[in-house]
């Protein structure tokens, strides 16, 4: 089968190409899943670069994110027949469920990633259990469905479970130009709050205002927060940061008193100085999150599937040319999310 693969860690130059890889067998609870599209997350660049403390065996196929056609199932699949169009839930939850993580089953550790310590999207077929399967309706393309799992769950699990983000509320999430912040901008924007951002590009800052975003800031600008807070003065209710570092003491002064900050990752680094008084004089309420659970994903299907949403495709790559949409990836150099397609 096609696959794009990488034998030990390091750079762009590490990923591989073939048409010869060998196809995955089915076990009896997995269906086969010819993938017809496979979205980029960073995850998928930070799996190449080695990811610190996790041991995986090579040749490695990456990729979280899964859309595509069954072609096989196993003799205990019950709800999955062939031709069933499906997407994939990002992770394999694990066997041990605690009755306090009902709501978020993910949240019980042994999952298992795609792409990290299961083969991944970027190959033509994968096994995967039908737990981990949700049926995509005829109207959403492969493409856009492949954009869900990892980016659109995360968003819909920050915005409608943490948040619970209503309308009216003030909604600001830095670096709105990427795949979680495309869709953190659509489906805030689709609860009714107003929706704030910031870009590094005047380009993709117009962008941002098509795809939803109320007000949009340059990050670069030095009186960014002094701007935003004369334009809210009371304070924002809620604000997504995922850049960590260098955001952390704009976010904690944005928010308005008992505000929300919501960390999903750091892409500038993973320890900030926290001012415990302000904290709790300013009653303000800090949460962590990680992916979504399954009545996330499958309330972005419907969003999806009823036009609610409209995931932002930059461009498609031909799996054959899975280094070139990394290395595009890696740029910065675009918005939303890059879908390789088979
Ligand atoms: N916790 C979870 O379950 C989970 C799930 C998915 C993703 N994540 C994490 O969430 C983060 C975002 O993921 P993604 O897939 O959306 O990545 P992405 O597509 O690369 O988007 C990140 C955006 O951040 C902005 N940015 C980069 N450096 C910045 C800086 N110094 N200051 C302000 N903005 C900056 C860029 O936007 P501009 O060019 O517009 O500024 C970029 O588009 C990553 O850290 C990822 O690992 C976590």
């Amino acid at each position: 089968m096609k696959a794009a693969y990488y034998e030990s860690n390091g750079n762009l130059e590490v990923i591989k190409f073939s048409e010869d890889f060998p196809k995955p067998e089915i076990n009896n609870n997995e269906v086969l899943v010819k993938v017809k599209a496979s979205s980029i997350n960073m995850i998928d660049t930070v799996m190449r670069n080695g990811y610190p403390g996790l041991q995986i065996s090579f040749p490695h196929i990456p990729g979280g994110d899964i859309s595509g056609e069954v072609v096989e199932v196993g003799s205990k699949v019950k709800d999955f027949k062939e031709g069933d169009r499906i997407v994939s839930f990002p992770i394999v939850l694990s066997d041990k469920q605690n009755p306090k993580f009902e709501d978020n089953p993910q949240l019980n550790f042994g999952w298992k990633f795609f792409g990290m310590h299961l083969p991944g999207g970027y190959a033509e077929y994968v096994a995967i259990p039908e737990t981990a399967l949700y049926k995509l309706p005829d109207n959403v393309s492969y493409e856009k469905a492949s954009t869900l799992p990892t980016a659109g769950l995360t968003a819909i699990h920050a915005i409608d479970s943490v948040a619970n983000l209503k309308k009216g509320d003030t909604f600001l999430v830095w670096g709105g130009s990427g795949g979680v912040g495309t869709f953190a901008i659509q489906l805030a924007k689709e609860r009714g709050a107003t929706v704030i951002t910031t870009t590094s590009t005047e380009e993709k800052a117009q962008k941002l205002k098509e795809i939803g975003a109320d007000y949009v800031y340059m990050r670069d600008d030095e009186n960014i927060v002094e701007k935003i807070k004369e334009n809210f003065p009371g304070g924002l209710d809620v604000v997504l940061d995922y850049v960590g570092p260098t955001t952390f003491d704009k976010s904690f002064s944005l928010l308005r008193n008992d505000g929300q900050i919501l960390f999903c990752g750091m892409i500038t680094g993973r320890e900030v100085n926290l001012n415990i008084q302000q904290m709790y004089f300013r009653h303000l309420n800090i949460c962590g999150l990680f992916l979504g659970n399954p009545k996330n994903m499958q309330d972005l299907i419907k969003l999806l599937a009823d036009g609610k949403i409209d995931p932002y495709v930059d461009s498609v790559y031909d799996i054959s040319n899975a280094k070139e949409a990394q290395k595009h990836f890696e740029s910065g150099n675009y918005i939303g999310k890059i879908v390789l397609s088979f």
